[in-house]
Formats: structure tokens, C-alpha cells, sequence
């Protein structure tokens, strides 16, 4: 090798051993940097938390954007209630249930100091640090469940789905419920699809025993153009067109009776030809109209039998101008004043088309049905009343100091659980 290629290869051999020196202090230094950095981001970030919550106390009542902050960190506000969804946000009432105190603020509750989530991890893998957990009947899973639980956490049993349809068979779950949210009147924390307020806006029902005004005045001359303006004689509703009740054959044995009278049930949606109609207003809305102005009866017929199983089918037919005949396992009283209502179930389909029949040819006689209407109004408590009384229970000493326990769990949801768990 010539002299000068050999410096020159000397001078490049040099040159690329420095590149790799500078190459690894430069890594190192870049290492050492970010940790830096690192570090100072993650001592920065507990001091946000605590910062971020007091400014969220402070301001949740006011700003809902708050209402979700305490996610996550390490130091969370005493004076919250934790309520932990230990199954999937997919069916009511948990859907009501949004993250953090959202719904209590929403609903203007009047405590809002409940935090609500559906993360596991809040605590990390500690399940007894929530106040309370919460178990949907309708999805949860008998093989998954807490291991670890405190004598001073509440487990909430939810469910809005009929018992019959939805019973439990599991014999963990006997002695395993501290409290229970159901339609069910006679639950720790009823939720009912539907929510009586008399002429003060108070709250009355529905209760198991109701103390209903009797006396009530006569409101023909009120309701006497409705009345007469109407039409045809019932309307059905429906989704489902087969199921447990038998609902359809109670349709179709009215139908026969109703045609010795020239009447018909019409009968909407899926399981009918008749559709509702559509238009700039809310679809349901304008089938209710069409109900109130054309129809004398609503067929409000539930899917299954179960006590207190009153769904929100009785909620339209009482906000509107209609009679309704009811079909269900409920105990009707403890929802509906006397004669407002028909039941399907305490007559034949001769002598029920036939009372019918007799209403809709006496405005007078009809008319009776409505006298209710100055006394009580109707209403929907699943979005609002219902949730606000969760966080109420939640913050209520004497009920969480109280040790409650369901120790024939199964047969206080569904007495006849054994028929149906087979
Ligand atoms: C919220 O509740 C308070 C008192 O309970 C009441 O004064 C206020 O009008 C309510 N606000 C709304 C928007 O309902
Ligand atoms: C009854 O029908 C008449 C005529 O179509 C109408 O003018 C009136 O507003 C209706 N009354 C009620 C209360 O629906
Ligand atoms: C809840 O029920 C469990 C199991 O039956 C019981 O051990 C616990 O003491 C109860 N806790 C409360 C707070 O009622």
C-alpha cells in the first residue's frame, strides 16, 4: 500500500471511531436527559392530580366537565362514595350510570357526591376499597365474581328485566346481596319504570300500598270532544311478537270477540301490518297522538308475569288520553287509581269486548276513566329519580350501617324460581 492511502485509510479508520465514541456519549447523554425529563413529568404530575381535584371538588357542581377527574390518580377525595359496575354498561339501569358524577349533577340530585365507574382498576386490584358494587341481574355470571370482599361494602343487586324471564339460579347468590334496585316496590332502593306525582308535584307512588283519593270529580265535560272524537277501538304496540306471557293469544281471542261488535285491534310494528308514522316529531310521539286521537283503548300487555313487572307501556297510555288494558303479573293498584284501567286478565274476550264495546258508545261511561287525570300525573323516573336515589342511599348512614342480607335471595326475585331454573 502506497504511503498516502494508508494515512488517508488511517485518517478514515480514526474518524469513524470517533463517530462511534460521539455516537454513545451521545446516547448516554440523551438517556440521562429524558430521565430527567421523566422524573420531573412524573412529580409534576401527582402535584396536577392534586391540584386537578381540588379544582374538580370545587367546581363539579357547577361545570360537568369535572365530573370525571379523579380517574387514575393516586389521591382521591375522601368524602366520595365509590360505586364500582361490575358488569358492562350494555342494558338498563347501569346505561343510566355514566362515569364519574355525571348523572347526579346531570339530574340536579341532591347529593352528587357518588363516583361512579365501571374500571376494576381504580384501586388497583383492591375491590373492597369501593362503598359499593354493583351487579346487573340480566348479564352477571356466577363464576365471576370478586374474590376479596369487606363487611362494609354493599352489593347491589339491579335488575329491570321481568323475573321471569331473567331468575336466579346460582346458589352463590343466596346471602350474597347487601341491597337490591328492582321494579320490585318492595326493593332497598325501588326503581320502577313509572313514577306517580299527585297535584303538588309530590311524589305518591308507586307504593305497595297505595292510598288513592276516592270522591274524585266528574270530567265529562272535559273530555267530551276527545271522546267523541274517536274512532276505532284498540291499539297494540309490538317488538316481540311471541313470548312468555302468552300476549298474543289474548290478542287474537279479543280479536275474534271484538269482531262480533264490528271492532278491531289494530296492531303496530313489527308483529302488524301497521306502521307508525313519521314526520318532523319524534316517531313515538306522533304514535301516541295518533293513539290519543283515534283510539278508546291501549292493549298495554307485558311480555311476562312477575310482581310489580309494570313497564313503561302503562306510562304512555296514562300520559295520553286513552284507556288502557293492562295484561301483566303486577298487582294493578299499587300503580293505577281505580277505574282508570281495564284488566285483561280478571275477564274473558267476550265479556272484556263487551265492556269494551259499552265504554265506546258512552262518552258519559268512558269518561269516568279520566277523572284521575286532575288529581296525578305520570312520569318517567329511570333516567333521573331512579339514579338520584342510588347516590341518596349511598350517602344515607342508617342505611349503610344497617347489615342486610337476602338469605333466599333466589326466591325473594322469583318465588317460582324452581320451575323456572330447570
Ligand atoms: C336543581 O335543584 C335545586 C334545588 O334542589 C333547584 O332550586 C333548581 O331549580 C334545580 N335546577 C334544575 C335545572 O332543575
Ligand atoms: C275533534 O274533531 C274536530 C273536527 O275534526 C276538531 O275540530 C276538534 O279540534 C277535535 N277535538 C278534539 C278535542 O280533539
Ligand atoms: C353484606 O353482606 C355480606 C354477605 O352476606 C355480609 O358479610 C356483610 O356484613 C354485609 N355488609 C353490609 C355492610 O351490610
Amino acid at each position: 500500500m502506497p504511503l498516502r492511502t494508508r494515512t488517508t485509510y488511517l485518517v478514515s479508520h480514526l474518524k469513524t471511531l470517533r463517530t462511534i465514541r460521539f455516537r454513545f456519549c451521545l446516547l448516554c447523554c440523551s438517556i440521562f436527559f429524558l430521565s430527567l425529563v421523566w422524573i420531573e413529568l412524573v412529580t409534576r404530575q401527582n402535584s396536577v392530580n392534586e391540584i386537578l381535584i381540588q379544582e374538580a371538588l370545587e367546581n363539579v357542581g357547577r361545570d360537568l366537565r369535572y365530573s370525571n377527574v379523579y380517574r387514575k390518580t393516586k389521591h382521591l377525595p375522601k368524602n366520595l362514595k365509590y360505586l364500582l359496575l361490575w358488569t358492562r354498561r350494555d342494558f338498563a339501569p347501569f346505561s343510566f350510570l355514566e362515569e364519574g358524577q355525571r348523572t347526579f349533577l346531570k339530574n340536579n340530585c341532591s347529593v352528587i357526591n357518588c363516583y361512579v365507574t365501571a374500571d376494576k382498576r381504580l384501586f388497583g386490584t383492591d375491590y373492597t376499597k369501593f362503598d359499593a358494587i354493583a351487579f346487573n341481574g340480566r348479564t352477571m355470571k356466577s363464576y365471576k365474581l370478586p374474590r376479596k370482599r369487606s363487611p362494609h361494602q354493599k352489593y347491589i343487586y339491579f335488575n329491570m328485566e321481568s323475573a321471569e324471564n331473567f331468575p336466579v339460579c346460582n346458589t352463590k347468590f343466596d346471602g350474597f346481596f347487601n341491597w337490591t334496585a328492582t321494579y320490585k316496590l318492595d326493593s332497598d332502593l325501588p326503581t320502577p319504570y313509572v313514577l306517580i306525582r299527585d297535584k303538588n308535584r309530590a311524589i305518591v307512588g308507586p307504593k305497595r300500598r297505595m292510598q288513592w283519593k276516592d270522591n274524585m270529580e266528574n270530567v265529562y265535560v272535559d273530555y267530551r270532544q276527545t271522546i267523541e272524537n274517536k274512532t276505532k277501538m284498540a291499539a297494540w304496540f309490538v317488538s316481540h311478537c311471541r313470548t312468555k306471557s302468552g300476549r298474543h293469544i289474548f290478542v287474537d281471542k279479543l280479536q275474534k270477540a271484538l269482531s262480533t261488535y264490528g271492532h278491531n285491534v289494530d296492531v303496530f310494528g313489527n308483529c302488524g301490518k301497521l306502521r307508525c308514522p313519521r314526520g318532523k316529531k319524534s316517531t313515538s310521539e306522533l304514535c301516541n297522538l295518533l293513539l290519543q286521537k283515534e283510539y278508546f283503548f291501549y292493549l298495554a300487555l307485558e311480555n311476562s308475569f312477575a310482581e310489580d313487572y309494570v313497564t313503561e307501556k302503562l306510562l304512555t297510555a296514562m300520559s295520553y288520553s286513552v284507556i288502557p288494558v293492562v295484561f301483566g303479573g303486577a298487582d294493578y293498584s299499587r300503580f293505577i287509581p281505580p277505574e282508570s284501567y281495564i284488566d285483561g286478565r280478571q275477564m274473558n274476550s267476550y265479556q272484556l269486548a263487551a265492556l269494551m264495546d259499552r265504554l265506546a258508545r258512552s262518552p258519559r261511561q268512558y269518561s269516568r276513566y279520566f277523572r284521575w287525570k286532575k288529581y296525578y300525573t305520570y312520569h318517567n323516573p329511570s333516567m333521573n329519580e331512579n339514579m338520584c336515589n342510588i347516590c341518596e342511599a349511598l350517602n344515607d348512614r342508617t342505611m349503610m350501617e344497617k347489615t342486610t342480607i337476602y338469605n333466599n335471595f333466589r326466591s325473594w326475585w322469583n318465588p317460582y324460581y324452581k320451575e323456572r331454573c330447570r
